[in-house]
């Protein structure tokens, strides 16, 4: 398939291909890895894994259509992640509850098609969720399907121990999982609020517990929202498979996640205390976007003291 072509594709011919380049080649007419910048080589599993063993901090932000995740990408950001907080910043709705799969599908889509047409690099991820895979773990198959078949390369689940078969049976049948503790927003309205967790030494050792039977099950990636630093950290040393991606987090963690109009100054809300605003002193969103790329790899963000815990 020619780029040109790609463009007209419909989702499901491209979607189940990897993107350009994965791997050792690129079979069943994707787009030529040949077309791909030699210095830019498409962001896999083993590579993150191998920037996490070579302590290179991976980088991540939210992107929910083709310009901003073809600019993020541009701008040197590894992991593209359609996450559900589009509910909030795209819909205007109060929590991420009332997000659909079929909204996931068409964001996963477009981001997902923005990324081909740039010739990106990205490791896309795409978010379960909530109702698409809390009833079993055939559900959440056909669930993570849907989202594979628009393009992601990976899904993300929050929780823990109840979803460990549900990990377990995706990763058995050859979808990479994100597995996603703390702070979990589809389950804001248990929790009480958006609040720090894992603060006592009882919450430390469940979550301790929780995010190495998550590496077990076989996820390949752990988001952690709003822990404190330490216990983040010291996961973060222990699971060796399984690089932790901080939110609110702290400083050592194999990675960062922001939600992109966070990082672009346009969260109308009250901001988190632990996220910056890239926009200031940057001409230009893909400035704001290397200048988060320069700063979580050279360790200058997240600064531990502006976190709430
Ligand atoms: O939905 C989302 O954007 C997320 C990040 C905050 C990690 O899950």
């Amino acid at each position: 398939m020619t780029p040109s072509s790609a463009n007209t594709a419909t989702t499901a011919d491209t979607a189940s291909a990897p993107a350009a380049g994965n791997g050792s080649g690129s079979p069943y007419g994707t787009l030529p890895p040949a077309s791909m910048p030699a210095s830019r080589k498409p962001i896999s599993l083993p590579r993150l894994r191998e920037m996490h063993t070579q302590g290179e901090k991976i980088t991540m932000l939210t992107a929910y259509d083709a310009t901003f995740a073809a600019v993020a990408d541009a701008a040197g950001v590894e992991c593209i992640l359609v996450g559900d907080s589009l509910g909030m910043v795209c819909q205007g709705l109060s929590s991420t509850v009332g997000v659909t799969l079929e909204t996931m599908r068409h964001h996963t889509d477009c981001v997902s098609r923005g990324l081909r047409r740039a010739q990106g690099t990205a490791w896309l991820i795409s978010d379960l969720p909530f109702g698409s895979y809390q009833e079993s773990k055939e559900l959440a198959l056909r669930s993570a399907v849907v989202l594979m078949q628009a393009g992601a390369h990976m899904v993300k689940l929050e929780g823990g121990g109840w979803t460990l078969d549900t990990v377990r049976f995706l990763v058995e049948r050859g979808i990479p999982v994100c597995a996603h503790l703390g702070l979990t927003p589809q389950t804001v309205h248990a929790l009480g609020g958006y609040r720090v967790q894992g603060k006592t030494e009882v919450a430390a050792a469940s979550l301790r517990r929780e995010a190495h039977a998550l590496q077990d099950a076989g996820a390949a990636m752990l988001v952690l929202e709003m822990v404190p630093a330490a216990l983040s950290a010291a996961l973060t040393l222990e699971l060796a498979r399984c690089p932790t991606i901080g939110i609110g987090a702290g400083l050592d963690t194999a990675g960062q996640v922001l939600v992109l109009h966070d990082m672009l100054g346009m969260n109308l809300g009250k901001m988190p205390k632990f996220v910056r605003n890239f926009m200031e002193g940057a001409h230009s969103v893909r400035g704001a976007m290397e200048a988060y790329v320069r700063a979580v790899k050279d360790g200058s963000f997240p600064v531990n003291a502006s976190h709430a815990w």
